[in-house]
């Protein structure tokens, strides 16, 4: 198996990873052609989105400085799918000379690398402000620098709308989450009217990056739409305690390992399955000129909500076990009770999500069964190491 090393200089690690058999062969195919430049290419949502691009024949240019534990392992199975049609830069967001050059020979651009986590926010804030809020500003100057800039796309967060405290919630009957006592909110759930207010280091510095991809569209006339995304799920997501909750239970729950609960479980989430995320994607550059200067929730919407509680429920349905759990203090900027309206998005382009929460899920956990993820440990980066699973996660048959 390539071993790809931690480095910013990217010829070798390319060289070694890119496969022979769908490739030309000469390594370093294409450079002059265009292509849509991902950063973050190799993080879980940019491998979704790169491999639908992918799978369509159009060029990609992963940007990503591999330091999230485990998307090496989705950059070398983009590479082996994908051949000399996908092309890396092992970089950080930081190298504004190669993030310009790389900007510069793109048709569209989709910027997700970031530090992904409140809780990392709140040990090195400084550092989560290089990453997301100088490194978005980068890509800007990059974007202004060049003759005609292409498009870009931002997934910002629901965290620019902070806590959510003045919303009065209450339990519903069966005691296994909350819900707005206002119906209109049960209904439609968070709009774009919602007023900003950054909670933790990271929504700061996402909601920063956020505020700048509206004004460098507003003021420079940048082509950029912002997505203010709320939980997305699927393949390829190496979920950790810190980010990507849904992965991270089945993960535990595959590991016979308990899990955290912070608060009483009855918080409530929009998910959205990534594959509407990549077709919202697609719709967002499709109409960029009627789109651009905006920001647009982004999840499952109410029709797609589940609480922690509920989510073990779906798990213990789908493996016929009960998931071990703990309980902790709230986390700070934990919000209660978070769910998108996405009626503005749907209203401008024609899209909904087609994957429901319970299919979803079923998809994710067989993806972490036969991708022989779920067994190792996420957080420490030796994912690769230990493919052995429980037998209630082997081979089973997960109807969807
Ligand atoms: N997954 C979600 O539920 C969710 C929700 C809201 C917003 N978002 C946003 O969507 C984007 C993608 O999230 P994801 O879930 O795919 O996360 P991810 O951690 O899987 O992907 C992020 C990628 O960025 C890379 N990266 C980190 N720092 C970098 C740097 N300094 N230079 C270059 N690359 C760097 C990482 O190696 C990783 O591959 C992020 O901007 C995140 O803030 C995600």
């Amino acid at each position: 198996m390539n071993k790809l090393p931690n480095t910013t200089d990217n010829s070798d690690v390319l060289d070694s990873v890119k496969p022979s058999h769908n490739g030309n062969g000469n390594g370093h195919a294409h450079h002059e052609e265009s292509y849509i430049l991902i950063t973050g290419g190799a993080g879980f949502i940019g491998t979704n989105l790169a491999h639908r691009f992918l799978t369509n024949g159009q060029r990609v240019v992963i940007y990503d400085n591999l330091s999230r534990p485990g998307v090496e392992r989705n950059y070398r199975w983009l590479t082996q799918m994908h051949g000399d049609l996908v092309r890396g830069e092992i970089a950080d967001v930081s190298d504004h000379d190669r993030l310009r050059r790389c900007v510069a020979g793109a048709s569209q651009v989709f910027h997700f690398a970031a530090q992904v986590a409140v809780t990392t926010s709140l040990v090195d804030p400084v550092h989560d402000f290089e990453v997301n809020a100088r490194g978005t500003l980068g890509l800007l100057e990059a974007l202004r620098s060049v003759k005609n800039p292409p498009p870009l796309l931002f997934t910002s967060t629901n965290k620019v709308y902070g806590g959510l405290q003045d919303i009065a919630l209450r339990k519903n009957s069966n005691g296994t989450r909350y819900e707005p006592e206002d119906p209109s909110l049960r209904e439609h759930g968070i709009s774009e009217a919602r007023p900003l207010d950054f909670h933790s280091p990271y929504g700061c510095s996402k909601g920063t990056a956020d505020q700048y991809v509206i004004d460098y569209a507003r003021t420079y006339g940048i082509k950029a739409v912002v997505f203010r995304m709320s939980c997305i799920y699927g393949p390829h997501q190496f979920g950790t305690e810190d980010q990507g909750w849904v992965a991270h239970f089945l993960i535990r729950a595959a590991q016979r390992e308990s899990i955290t609960l912070y608060g009483d479980g009855m918080q409530v989430r929009d998910i959205l399955f990534v594959e509407d995320l990549v077709n919202a994607f697609l719709l967002a550059q499709k109409n960029m000129s009627r789109l651009t200067g905006q920001a647009f929730n982004m999840g499952g919407g109410p029709g797609n909500t589940i609480s922690l509680l509920e989510l073990l429920r779906v798990m213990r349905d789908l493996t016929g076990t009960e998931p071990r759990v703990d309980f902790d203090d709230w986390r700070p900027g934990d919000q209660r009770y978070y769910v998108s309206d996405t009626a503005s998005f749907r209203a401008a382009t024609g899209w909904q999500p087609q994957v429901g929460v319970r299919q979803g899920v079923a998809r994710l956990y067989r993806w972490l069964a036969e991708s022989h993820i779920a067994a190792a440990s996420a957080h420490n980066g030796k994912i690769d190491k230990a493919p052995a699973f429980s037998p209630a996660w082997g081979a089973a048959e997960v109807a969807e």
